[in-house]
């Protein structure tokens, strides 16, 4: 399939493979050239904008080049080096820099792009969020990724899809940080109540049938601070869990936790998302929280999911309502 999307040059992932590959020797730069196929000119233009995304590459005069240390930059050689070979991940489009991920899977899924097929950037500058909102996208500092799923299903069904997200977002973060990580319904990833994640499902859809479900999950991973804005709500794993985290690692185990659920969910159907999702979540039974949309806010407590996934909530009057779109926020 021709991409229309600015993808990076299969070559910049060649040249990034190459290096991993040999990373204990300094790799001459002419047969770098020469092995994908470009000018020594081009490898060090590559070369710099590698290292503009804080990939460390040693230069060694009159030799070549070495990387100083294993690079956290999501291109599809080092993914699919750990991803083995399932649905999810097969087709990897990678971009340095996008406007918006979903925008560019969504338009990939209308081209005729596999189930499956995974976009990620390591910036965008028009990142979507939910309710209207931008996403912050630092350069290298996030994963901001979209992945287009084709389930044969109806489009009722794109509520628990993005459930699911969380929990398999939930999951690759508590797998790669240990710290407690919980779920704010429908699908943003809180720290010690902070957000690290969100995720935003867009989808092409006729009455009866899905044709696309795009799953926009973008996860603050290495920032090392939150803009003035964002820093009372919005944490990195990075600055709740002290050290750096690995990108690759991330979103390696996001995409299989995704390849696991999603198949789980079409095996068993929506109980085997919606009851997990109960277990994951504070948020699930019991939570005192205020109703956010654009009308009004009010104050209700939480009584589960129901099967579609919507969330249960009985205002403090006695009415009783289920939630299908919108945002709750704990009442402290
Ligand atoms: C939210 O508001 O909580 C949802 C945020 C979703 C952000 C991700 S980043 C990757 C993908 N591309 C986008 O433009 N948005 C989603």
């Amino acid at each position: 399939m021709r991409m229309t999307t600015g993808s990076t040059d299969r070559r910049i992932d060649k040249l990034i493979h190459l290096l991993v590959k040999n990373a204990t020797v300094v790799v001459p730069g002419p047969k770098i050239a020469s092995e994908i196929g470009v000018t020594r000119q081009q490898v060090w233009e590559w070369i710099e904008k590698l290292r503009s995304l804080g990939v460390e590459i040693r230069g060694v005069p009159m030799e070549g080049y070495q990387l100083a240390t294993i690079p956290d930059i999501l291109v599809p050689s080092l993914l699919r080096a750990e991803l083995g070979d399932h649905p999810i991940g097969r087709n990897i489009v990678h971009l340095f820099r996008a406007d918006s991920t979903n925008a560019i899977a969504l338009k990939l899924a209308a081209e005729g792009a596999e189930h499956g097929t995974v976009v990620v950037a390591e910036e965008q500058t028009a990142g979507r969020g939910r309710l209207g909102r931008a996403w912050y996208s630092e350069k290298s500092s996030g994963i901001y990724t979209s992945i287009i799923l084709r389930p044969p299903l109806s489009p009722a069904a794109a509520p628990v899809l993005t459930l699911m997200a969380g929990l398999a977002a939930q999951k690759a973060v508590i797998s790669a940080t240990a710290l407690a990580v919980d779920i704010r319904w429908p699908n943003d990833l809180l720290v010690n109540g902070k957000k690290v994640c969100g995720i935003l499902t867009e989808m092409s859809a006729e009455v009866d049938r899905l044709h696309a479900v795009v799953l926009g999950i973008g996860i603050n991973v290495n920032h090392s601070l939150m803009p003035a804005q964002l820093e009372n709500i919005a944490t990195s794993l990075r600055m709740e869990a002290h050290r750096g985290i690995s990108r690759v690692q991330v979103l390696v185990a996001l995409l299989r936790e995704i390849e696991r659920d999603y198949q789980l969910l079409l095996k068993d159907g929506n109980r085997a998302i919606t009851e997990r999702w109960e277990g994951a979540s504070t948020f699930a039974h019991g939570k005192r929280v205020r109703v956010v949309n654009s009308a009004s806010e009010a104050v209700a407590t939480t009584t589960g999911l129901d099967p579609s996934g919507a969330l249960k909530i009985r205002y403090d009057d006695g009415r009783q309502e289920s939630l299908v779109a919108g945002e709750v926020l704990e009442v402290k």
